[in-house]
């Protein structure tokens, strides 16, 4: 940009725009003079008066004063905490529209800023059902309230305890809420009964500003396949006293409840992970299947969040493997072994790379459930691994966090030249950069979305690439 640059906008101005599209990240998309504006909770087709609140050379940011047309696509958002929740930004959308945005935001990702030439991206693959999929929430315990419209014209509210979810922008404050529509009834039930367990037993929550307090996190997970719940209570010192009453009436009154846990985090870091985990009633465990494998599930364990997505996922990775029965796989990222285990099935041998040590462990544990020899671990940083190893894998499977794969891992690739690679990503914007540093070897056959995480803007998409000069 020249170094005049004349900006169409000020900042704390209010201009009316048109919505063009969704970005990724939820935002809608407008132009002022050709300046890119991002507006939160903005669908396509809606006309709004919009404040700009950030100001940058490549773009702008505004927010809503008010919808003077709004979009055909919009629909009164069902859950009754929308307006302030960070969880779902696309529930004032219809599902038949989420899917078309989330299709044409994977297109647009691979036209700009890199252009992969003709890509065929399959539409989405959608999820069934589309509300209560979650198989695990976690929600913050806090010290100060976020107060809606309604708490503030009611002076009996009480401000200073809080279990729920984040307020986009506020780190200190939580919503209070007593149901979450992406989680199951059951797991709504234990959400309220903790609720009203520690506020009536007085249990402190945590402070965020002051470190202080005992109740820190309430973390939810439940078996799509057995219905088994397990509770995991996070608090800044062991509370096995305080909590063991509340572990047994859970245990007692909700029927799907297997295990009650504590995890102990005693650091200033707001992260639901603990050092130390002590068993309050019940099993630390539960299980569940994806697909033909069962997998056991503790606290701290990754586990997809959308199980019966997470199948129609895997499934397509393998589809898109296209195996015989003679490759050997490499299956970078592998976390638990989830995918590598679909991989086995076919593959004359798979090794996992993972960082992480737990999920190493689980992965170990889960091959050995299925007496699956054929698997080698590695754990450790992909990128040191990937530098080091000398064979040639016929097909390597990647699936990396938001960031992608470092530029040294994808000259690792480039080199070690697997006859296909299937990329599995969480992040439209780093799978387009990424397939535009593998093409120098590589022509991309096809791209399938698929929908795991409904009312949200989140995107999981499968490649596949084939080496050019081996087609
Ligand atoms: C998107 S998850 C994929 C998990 C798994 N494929 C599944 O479907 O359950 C990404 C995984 O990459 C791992 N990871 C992140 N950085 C890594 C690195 N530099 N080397 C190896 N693994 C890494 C994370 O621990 C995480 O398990």
């Amino acid at each position: 940009m020249a170094e005049n640059f004349v900006y169409p906008v000020k900042k704390g101005h209010d201009y009316t725009v048109s919505i063009e599209r969704l970005a990724f990240g939820g935002k809608g998309i407008a132009r002022v003079d050709n300046y890119v504006l991002f507006v939160a909770r903005a669908l396509p087709g809606d006309v709004c008066r919009v404040r700009i609140t950030k100001r940058k050379r490549q773009f702008g940011e505004a927010r809503i004063l008010e919808i003077e047309s709004p979009s055909p696509m919009r629909r009164q958002a069902p859950c009754t905490y929308f307006d302030w929740c960070g969880g779902c930004t696309w529930q004032n959308m219809d599902y038949t529209h989420q899917l078309e945005q989330k299709t044409a935001i994977v297109r647009e990702a691979l036209r700009h800023p890199y252009d992969l030439g003709d890509v065929n991206v399959e539409d989405i693959i959608p999820a069934d059902p589309h509300w209560g999929y979650r198989n695990k929430m976690e929600f913050s315990f806090a010290d100060r309230k976020w107060l809606t419209p309604e708490d503030l014209s009611n002076p009996e509210i009480s401000k200073d305890f809080a279990l729920g979810l984040h307020v986009p922008g506020t780190f200190d404050k939580i919503l209070d809420i007593d149901h979450c529509m992406l989680q199951s009834a059951e797991m709504n039930r234990v959400l309220n009964e903790v609720d009203n367990w520690s506020r009536e037993k007085k249990l402190q929550p945590y402070g965020i500003r002051s470190h202080e307090g005992l109740l820190r996190f309430l973390v939810l997970r439940q078996s799509r396949s057995t219905g088994a719940i397990m509770v995991n209570i996070v608090t800044s010192r062991p509370a096995g006293e305080e909590l063991m009453p509340l572990a047994e009436h859970l245990i007692r009154h909700i029927p799907q409840v297997a295990g009650v846990v504590n995890n102990v985090n005693a650091r200033k870091a707001q992260i639901a992970r603990g050092d130390q985990e002590i068993l309050l009633a019940g099993q630390p465990v539960i299980t569940d299947a994806i697909g033909p494998f069962e997998f056991e599930i503790s606290a701290n364990s990754f586990f997809q969040t959308n199980t019966l997505q997470a199948a129609r996922l895997y499934e397509t990775a393998l589809a898109f493997a296209g195996l015989t029965g003679t490759e050997t796989v490499w299956d970078l990222y592998c976390g638990a072994g989830t995918i590598t285990l679909f991989l086995a099935r076919k593959a004359r041998k798979v090794v996992g790379f993972e960082i992480e040590e737990s999920s190493i462990r689980d992965a170990r544990a889960n091959a050995r459930r299925y007496d699956i020899r054929h698997v080698e671990w590695l754990a450790g940083d992909v990128r040191q691994h990937m530098a080091r190893l000398q064979e040639q894998p016929d097909v390597l499977v990647t699936d990396p966090p938001r960031a992608g794969m470092h530029a040294d891992v994808v000259q690792s690739i480039l080199e070690a030249r697997p006859r296909r690679i299937v990329y599995v990503s969480c992040n439209p914007a780093t799978l387009a950069r990424d397939l535009h540093l593998l093409k120098e070897k590589y022509t991309i056959r096809r791209v399938q979305p698929v929908d795991m995480f409904p009312q949200t803007y989140h995107i999981e998409t499968v490649a596949q690439l084939d080496l050019t000069d081996h087609a």
